[in-house]
């Protein structure tokens, strides 16, 4: 995430991620599911911008949105952005409060961690702007409780492989500079729905050789086993997905994937002119927005 001071404001953009491997080890008694994934942030940003009120107790958040269907983000208390205000505002009772605006750009529900990774924004600016009272480590215990993708976004690691429910990070070096082009159907998928729908299979893959290629120097066009478990119940759940994931190779690239639990799919280009070229494409013949980006490094 970059942050910067604006006047009396902290202004943050905080980046969406991409699941380059994704594998389900199994579901735990807890409820969730025991992961195995491989996360890459990219350069497509929200900005939030955190304003000090004199009001302690007061937590406002506004939300902008040029996205379709942007009236359906939750603005009341089950908004990651207002959780994380709260989660920190009773852990350091500070003597001012604050009104956060929400400039969205990163379509939801779509596996693209936006809300998570607006949390983990949330809990880093007020962190800063109340005094820096909280270590890293009890951040990274409130992102843990707040989203299983939270704590990815707080060290702004641009690549980590991810145990547990996804919490445990392990940065990995990135040694160059990814082109994707993204795609996502009309309509998103709940993150419940589709880790619901999965089963358990007999192989697990590992991370391990897609992490290696992505630690080396040579170009993309070498071979990146992607992965994701949980492709194949969010194509049941979205015939949209199956879609796009044939449109991005229709288009000419050669790895393809779903990230998180969907609906949002990616191609890695081998130029940048791929990708322009592969997104115009795309654009053309689905009617559906692709956008280019690049990792955030
Ligand atoms: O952690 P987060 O709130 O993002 O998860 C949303 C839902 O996705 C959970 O309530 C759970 O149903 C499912 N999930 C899971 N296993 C994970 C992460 C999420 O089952 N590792």
């Amino acid at each position: 995430m970059r942050i910067r001071r604006q006047g009396g404001s902290l202004v943050v953009d905080a980046p969406a991620k991409l699941n380059l491997f994704l594998e389900v080890l199994g579901r735990r008694p807890d409820g969730y599911h025991e992961l195995e994934t491989v996360m890459v942030s990219i350069g497509w940003f929200d900005t939030l911008r955190f304003t000090p009120v004199q009001e302690s107790a007061t937590v406002s958040l506004s939300i902008r949105s040029a996205l379709p269907g942007a009236g359906e983000i939750p603005r009341t208390g089950e908004n990651l952005v207002l959780r994380a205000a709260e989660r920190l505002r009773e852990a350091i009772r500070p003597q001012r409060g604050v009104a956060i605006e929400l400039f969205k750009r990163i379509p939801w529900q779509a596996g693209l961690g936006g809300g998570s990774s607006n949390a983990a924004a949330t809990l880093v600016a007020l962190n800063a702007m109340w005094g820096a009272p909280l270590p890293a480590s009890e951040l990274h215990r409130l992102a843990a409780e707040l989203g299983s993708d939270v704590n990815f976004f707080l060290d702004s690691h641009p690549l980590a492989v991810c145990r547990g429910r996804g919490e445990r990070l392990e940065p990995v070096p990135l040694r160059r500079a990814l082109d994707f082009v993204v795609i996502h159907p009309a309509g998103g998928l709940r993150t419940a729905d589709v880790f619901h729908r999965w089963r358990p299979t007999d192989r697990h893959r590992e991370s391990g050789e897609l992490t290696r290629a992505l630690c080396g120097r040579s170009g993309p066009c070498e071979r990146l086993p992607l992965y994701n478990a949980l492709e194949r119940p969010a194509e049941e759940l979205h015939p949209g997905v199956t879609e796009c994931l044939r449109s991005l190779r229709a288009c000419g690239l050669q790895h393809v994937g779903m990230s998180g639990s969907g609906s949002g799919c990616f191609g890695i280009a081998a130029s940048r002119r791929q990708a322009c070229l592969a997104a115009r494409l795309l654009t053309a013949r689905t009617g559906r927005l692709a956008r280019i980006v690049r990792t955030a490094v």
